[in-house]
């Protein structure tokens, strides 16, 4: 398998065997780093990481990745360089390809990343757009492999969202790898017709399923994980937030609704998540919307603290995979040596 010189841009732009190859490498990076063996096969290399949205867990995924991988990285978070306000992504593009071996990229427009991809001349990953987060992906398989041994066949539950970059992009990873992939959503936050039209083809190919409905209960029963993620994304305006709340509060994941699934079913989040008061916007969303909506009265939105403390689930393992699998995909698209 030769993945050098490839962007990371979507799942769509891979093929099924390139992504399972991309979560067995890393598998392998991770059972090399857990028992101390030395795994720096890019050495003299550097990235940039280019963020114009937060991040804790990525950002850190791609630092420690490229330090483990004997690499350099430089951090631009959302103020601080000229992008984006005195230089285009275009020429920011053609000046960091220059400078850099790979370049990461989070920000709000999809065609941002495309655009940087197409001038860069060095391998460029998505870190999350608006559209997509192909990179979380790859986390959150490796961890339901880690869980049940395969991927194939396992029924996946995405309650919440279902239209936003979590939800593209975990039905297009279910799709391409057999996964049977229902999205619980009320009609209008389904991801968009021509999406699906594209996910049903992979499906029929790997012998996967997509499933939509607006039932929580139907969608979770049987289920062997549970995904949520949150009901707000990075970059909406904040006066989205009484609608959503509107729309998904019925969705959050609790533990009665976790009581449907499968015995052996685990709980995934991407994280951040809203479980409680000890954020500054969940204690904000509780206060200015608690009475009205009773669920959200805790700080506790997409998902329950019991839920996230619960032995069901796995999002801090899930956590520490984005640096396991962000490392496989820097040392697979630069051509590292490895075994
Ligand atoms: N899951 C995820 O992408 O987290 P960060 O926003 O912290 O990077
Ligand atoms: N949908 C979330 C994912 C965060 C990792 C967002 O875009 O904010």
């Amino acid at each position: 398998m030769n993945l050098q010189g490839r962007h990371f841009i979507t799942l769509l732009d891979y093929k099924p065997e390139e992504i399972e190859y991309l979560i067995a490498l890393s598998a392998t990076l991770k059972k090399q780093k857990e028992t101390g063996i030395s795994h720096k096969h890019l050495p003299g290399k550097n990235v940039v990481l280019l963020f114009q949205k937060d991040s804790t867990r990525t950002r850190c995924a791609f630092e420690v990745g490229a330090f483990d991988l004997g690499m350099g990285a430089t951090y631009l978070g959302p103020s601080g360089s000229q992008m984006g306000k005195k230089e285009s992504i275009k020429d920011t593009a053609r000046v960091l390809g220059r400078m850099y071996d790979g370049i990461e990229f989070r920000g709000y427009l999809h065609t941002d990343v495309e655009q940087l991809a197409e001038y860069a001349g060095v391998p460029v990953w998505n870190g999350l757009t608006d559209m997509y987060h192909p990179t979380q992906v790859l986390a959150d398989f490796l961890t339901v492999q880690e869980e049940f041994g395969s991927l194939k066949g396992i029924k996946f539950s995405y309650v919440g969202d279902a239209r936003n970059n979590m939800g593209n992009s975990l039905m297009i990873g279910c799709a391409k790898l057999g996964l049977n992939f229902t999205a619980v959503a009320p009609r209008e936050l389904w991801p968009e017709k021509s999406l699906i039209d594209v996910c049903e083809k992979l499906a029929a190919e790997s012998g996967g399923s997509l499933r939509f409905t607006e039932n929580p209960v139907a969608g979770v029963t049987g289920a062997d994980v549970v995904y949520t993620d949150v009901w707000v994304s990075m970059g909406e305006p904040k006066d989205v937030w009484h609608a959503r709340i509107k729309q998904l509060h019925d969705y959050q994941v609790d533990s009665a609704l976790m009581e449907h699934t499968a015995e052996r079913a685990i709980f995934l989040h991407c994280l951040p998540a809203f479980h409680g008061m000890d954020t500054e916007v969940g204690t904000q969303i509780a206060q200015e919307f608690g009475e009205e909506y009773p669920r959200v009265a805790q700080g506790e939105m997409e998902v329950t603290n019991e839920v996230i403390e619960s032995a069901r689930s796995r999002v801090f393992p899930e956590a520490e995979n984005r640096m396991h699998t962000i490392k496989a995909v820097m040392l697979a698209t630069l051509g590292g040596h490895y075994e």
